[in-house]
């Protein structure tokens, strides 16, 4: 488990630095960091100036703890995440998730990029996650529970929630967004999968796959906030044939980042 004093340090320098508060925090997946761009009143650090923050080594994750607003509300955002598969462990993955609940952050909203497996779904399209499957083979709260964060054995039976599911697809009808609803697998990567792994992933119920965001979510659970988990979908994993590169899914991430930006910046108004 991860050092609660470590923590608690991250905490107090960052409300040192920012002196600012928000309920809701929003983690910005691959090639989804320009989001940023367009929040007001920003303040940013850089992960490598908060004590005991991971640092990410990924193309396409920038690496800043960001406070600002969108309209009234105050939001933090992660610019970027580490990932497992760079050799941090999942204590180093989910520090910034353990930060934000001692800020008093309630809500989550979890992005990143993913590989399409149910293949009516196209690149380029918006998943909301109504589920995971952890195929990451560890588990983030492995160890001696700290009681102060949450339970032992933590309910997932809503690890994202039904409420802010349901204004979600709200906003997008009002924007008249087609967005897509599904199970998110986790997987360690950094190897895309086989044409056999994803005819697996199929039969085990998954709708799209990537490399983070079950950690954060277990944790953002066990903590006891509230998650509403948006994959945009870059590209068909592998059984069309064609072959993948990193270089595609931040391509696609750029493409899509005016939707996006569009449909979290509605969205964030309407989930206080
Ligand atoms: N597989 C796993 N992770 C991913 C993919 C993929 O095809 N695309 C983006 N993240």
């Amino acid at each position: 488990m991860t050092d609660r004093a470590f923590v608690k340090e991250a905490a107090q320098f960052l409300q040192e630095k920012f002196q600012e508060k928000a309920s809701l925090a929003i983690v910005l997946g691959s090639g989804l960091g320009n989001f940023v761009d367009s929040i007001k009143n920003k303040k940013s650090i850089s992960y490598s100036q908060i004590p005991h923050f991971p640092k990410s080594t990924v193309s396409g994750h920038e690496g800043n703890f960001v406070w600002g607003k969108i309209e009234d509300v105050s939001l933090f955002i992660l610019q970027g995440r580490v990932h497992y598969y760079e050799g941090h462990d999942f204590n180093a993955v989910t520090f910034p998730i353990r930060v934000l609940k001692e800020l008093n952050v309630k809500t989550l909203v979890v992005t990143n990029a993913a590989g399409i497996v149910r293949t009516s779904f196209k690149p380029g399209e918006l998943m909301l996650i109504k589920d995971h499957i952890n195929l990451m083979g560890h588990n983030p709260l492995r160890g001696e529970n700290e009681e102060a964060w949450g339970p032992r054995f933590p309910d997932m039976s809503e690890a994202y929630d039904k409420k802010y599911l349901s204004i979600a697809k709200k906003v997008a009808r009002t924007l008249k967004l087609a967005v897509r609803e599904g199970v998110y697998v986790g997987v360690n990567g950094p190897s895309y999968e086989t044409p056999a792994e994803i005819k697996m992933l199929k039969t085990l119920g998954a709708d799209a796959v990537g490399m983070s965001t079950v950690p954060e979510v277990i944790v953002a659970n066990h903590q006891e906030m509230k998650v509403l988990g948006i994959s945009c979908l870059s590209n068909y994993a592998a059984h069309t044939g064609s072959r993948l590169s990193h270089q595609e899914v931040l391509d696609i991430g750029k493409k899509v980042s005016e939707k996006f930006g569009l449909f979290l910046k509605n969205l964030v108004m309407h989930m206080r």
